[in-house]
This record gives C-alpha cells, structure tokens and sequence, in this order.
C-alpha cells in the first residue's frame, strides 16, 4: 500500500521533470561541470556511495519550482564522478511520518547491508503541534527503486531533545555492528547523538559522541565520522555558530563509550557557499566530501540564494574533495583528480612578473576554467597581490592576499550586481616560501583553494558571458608568481 502511495508521487514527479528538463538545461546561469538536478531546488548531498561498480549521489530535491519545499531525494549515478546520469527519484514524501509540504524526506545516507542498498533518512512531519523529526528506513534491491520499511519510523527523538531538531542519519558499520550519528539539540546545545544495531533496523542509543558548550551552536545539521589515517574526523554545519558554515574535528573515538574527544577544530570551507558536506569512501581508499553550495537565509552573511530561480532551478554541488591530514593533524580539502579528465587547452609559464601594472592571464574561456599557480613569497616584495576574475562589463570578482595582514579575501560587491559579501580569513604564512592557489571557475561559483588546500573558499556569483578576463597585479612592490598552469574545463551536463 505504501510502496503504490510512494510510487504515485514519484511518477508524479518524474512527469513535472520529463516536461520541464529540456528548458531548465537551456538556462544561461547552468554550471559546466559541477553536479545540479534536472529542474527545481536542490540542497544536501545524501547518501554518497560507491555501490556494485558506480558513484551515487542522492539530493534533498524539490523537483517542482527553485524554492525550497516539500524534500524528495533525487537520484544520479557516476562512474567517474564527473559525469552523470539522472535515474528516477529514489524517495518522495508519502507517509503519516514525513509527508508534509514544508517538510518531507530530510537528509540521511546510504549503506550496502543484507546485499541491498539501505538508506537512511529523517521524516519530517507537522501534526499540529510542531514539527517532528524521525528517523526512517528504506531499502533496494537494485539500487534504483525503493521501498520504505513498514516499522518506520526505527527512531524517535530521546528525552529532552528537541523533537524538530534530530536529523540527518550518517550510518557506517564497524566490526559486525551499525552505527548511527545524527544532529540534535538538548538545552538550546548542539548535539552528536550515537546509536548502534546490528540489523539496521532495531537501533539503541549508544551515547552522546560529542556536543557544544555554546560555542558551536545550538543544533549540529549533517554530522558526519569517519577514520582518517590514526585519528577520527567528526564533521558537522552548525546552527547559532555565528559566520561558520562547515567545521571539522579532528581527534580520538573510543568504540568501548562511543565518545569522541577532539583535540583540533578547523574550518572546512570560508566561502559563503559551502554546507552540510557529506564523506564517503571512494574505492581507492579515499576519503572524499561533497557540499551543497550555498547557505541558508538564517546564516548572517546570507543575501539570497541567487538569480538561478528565473531559470527554474537553484542548487548544485561543489567538486568533490579529498580529505588528507597534515603532520600537526589538521585537515586538507583537495579537488577530486577526477576533474583532471576534463581539462583542455592548457597554458603555461614557469615565472610570471608581476607589478602595479595590471597583467592579463589566460586560463580556458575565461569562464569554465581550472587555475593553478604558486606565490613566491622569497621573491616577493608586494603588500599584496590582486587577482579579478570574471571581469568584464566594469565588473569583476576580487581575490585579495594581503601579506601584511595575512588576510585572504575574496569580494564579490562588484561580480555581477547581485551577488555581495567579502568572504576572510586568515593565511598562514609563518616560515613559508611560497603560497599555492588553485581555482576552479565555472559559470556561476568560484571555488578557491589556497594555503595548502587548508584555506579554502567557495563562493557563488551569476556573472555574464562576457565577463571572462583574467587580471594579476601587485601592491606596493613586486610579487614573483612561479609554475602558472591553466586550463578550459569541459562540459559535463550537454
Ligand atoms: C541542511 C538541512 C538538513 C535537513 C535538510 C532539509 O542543509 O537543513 O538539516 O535535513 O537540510 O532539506
């Protein structure tokens, strides 16, 4: 009965889908080669696996209209993590338990268990009296289409948790045992709530792993765990934590009390647009996250979600990123390799002079293109270096790194007349010889990395075709740019 209910909303769905994709795709605003949905808003990544041979990606999707509204999980599979193909919804809301229009099938994630694909999800609901967050099931036996579990909802909120604050599933097995961390919140704290099964179907709460004296908010969004190298990585989008949108800890986990003791906290991403990544484990052992880019209207730095709605969409992801650990712990965010099957046209210099006088650098179209170069901080004298991207038309996006005040930014008043905010923060320069930077620039987001990958910034901006030149200059003094590497980066969604 349910499994028809379920079925009806997706063909329902997928009909609003079929009618509208060859328009959507048309849009001016579409990205090259991040990952988007066919129509509608998208958020979350959820559910990333490597299952039998291929990439999955689930996403918390609206199919209907650009806003956000009543949570599907649309479904894509990969074989290479840059080119996709859309397969029918995998989840719609049509339960008692997660059937409402301002709620639906939140975040969750995926897990092979029995031979089938398990995902795990929070039903939200509204029943008079507030919403209320559960924890679902649903299952698959070839990958594609599912069945939600008939004892759903498997988990309620505990004692004196907020019933609309306990979301967003992250399962992995350990051993011969399931384990479960989801966001809560107690007391107006944040909370990483842990439980165990040994079915995926019966779960029991285990212990509080980790949790906010207040200075990480009051509600953790996606809270992630994985093993990295000797150590645990914890990672979670806090709600009531001021600018910080993504943050990961690094440190020790006992499977004896289910606590997590974190000795480094770090900033996964500085940009505007960068939230609630989820990991998963590429067959090569790499531990790689995906972030929905952009932030929600609550976030103090928030202007909106962008233009992309007149074109009858909004939302994609970030590139992939591979997590590595430093000698001191603390983490680095690289691009997946992946995205180097895609580039074209390279340029190269070995040294690039630059002064007050603005340089002009090529790098592919000006628009879809890949970035790379080094800072030779010995040879440089400058205050700062100024990088503008997408200029053209009197505007451009500003990339500032100011080796007086150690202060990387990136300004985006001027990008497109929609767009606004500086995004900041702090380079660390101590003893160094030189600054790497790599850029990932597509139609509509610039993603940043610098300072070994440990300082990056993803930022949003809707900026014209013709807005595709590229300029270098210095301040006060010379600066020495070394190993400059660029290229045109193809088309992934024709
Ligand atoms: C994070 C989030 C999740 C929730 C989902 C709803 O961006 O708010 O906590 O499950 O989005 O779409």
């Amino acid at each position: 009965m349910s499994k028809e209910l379920m079925q009806e909303k997706i063909t329902k769905a997928q009909k609003e889908i079929e009618a509208k994709k060859d328009m959507i795709k048309m849009g001016r605003m579409r990205q090259h080669y991040h990952f988007m949905a066919q129509t509608g808003w998208l958020n979350d990544p959820n559910g990333l696996i490597y299952y039998k041979g291929k990439y999955h990606f689930f996403f918390q999707y609206n199919p209907y209209y650009g806003f956000w509204d009543y949570m599907h999980w649309g479904h894509a599979v990969s074989g290479d993590l840059v080119h996709w193909e859309y397969l029918p919804l995998a989840l719609a809301p049509s339960e008692e338990y997660d059937d409402h229009m301002r709620g639906g099938c939140f975040s969750g994630s995926a897990i092979e268990h029995d031979g089938k694909l398990f995902l795990m999800y929070t039903g939200t609901t509204h029943n008079g009296q507030g919403y209320e967050q559960t924890q679902c099931i649903a299952y698959s036996e070839d990958g594609i289409h599912f069945e939600k579990y008939a004892g759903n909802p498997v988990l309620t909120a505990p004692e004196g948790v907020a019933k609309e604050h306990f979301r967003d599933p992250k399962v992995w097995k350990h051993e011969d045992t399931y384990y479960m961390v989801c966001g809560a919140s107690r007391e107006g704290r944040a909370q990483a709530l842990l439980y165990r099964s040994k079915d995926m179907l019966h779960w029991n709460f285990f212990n509080v792993m980790a949790e906010s004296r207040g200075e990480w908010g009051f509600m953790w969004e996606c809270t992630d765990f994985y093993p990295l190298g000797e150590k645990y990585v914890l990672m979670f989008s806090p709600m009531g934590s001021g600018e910080h949108t993504a943050i990961y800890q690094v440190g020790d986990f006992d499977y004896g009390t289910g606590r997590f003791y974190a000795h480094i906290s770090g900033e996964i991403d500085w940009g505007f647009d960068y939230y609630a990544p989820q990991s998963f484990q590429a067959p090569d052992g790499r531990r790689l996250i995906v972030g929905w880019a952009n932030e929600w209207e609550w976030m103090p730095l928030w202007k909106d979600w962008g233009p992309t709605y007149r074109e009858g969409w909004c939302g994609f992801f970030n590139i992939p990123r591979e997590v590595r650990m430093m000698e001191d712990g603390s983490l680095q965010f690289l691009p997946a390799a992946e995205f180097q099957t895609i580039r074209k046209n390279p340029e190269q210099a070995d040294m690039i002079l630059v002064s007050e006088e603005e340089k002009e650098l090529a790098a592919g179209d000006g628009v879809s293109f890949e970035l790379k170069f080094k800072i030779d901080l010995e040879e440089t004298d400058a205050r700062s270096v100024e990088l503008s991207l997408r200029s053209g038309e009197g505007k451009r996006t500003v990339c500032l790194f100011d080796f007086k005040t150690a202060e990387f930014r990136v300004d985006r008043n001027e990008s497109d007349g929609w767009s606004r905010g500086i995004s900041r923060s702090v380079m660390y320069l101590k003893g160094k010889k030189e600054l790497d930077v790599h850029i990932f620039s597509d139609q509509s987001s610039l993603e940043i990395f610098t300072d070994r990958y440990q300082n990056n910034h993803s930022n949003n901006i809707f900026a014209s075709d013709s807005q595709n030149r590229l300029w270098i200059r210095a301040y006060g003094g010379k600066a020495v740019v070394k190993e400059y590497e660029s290229w045109g980066l193809g088309e992934c969604f024709a």
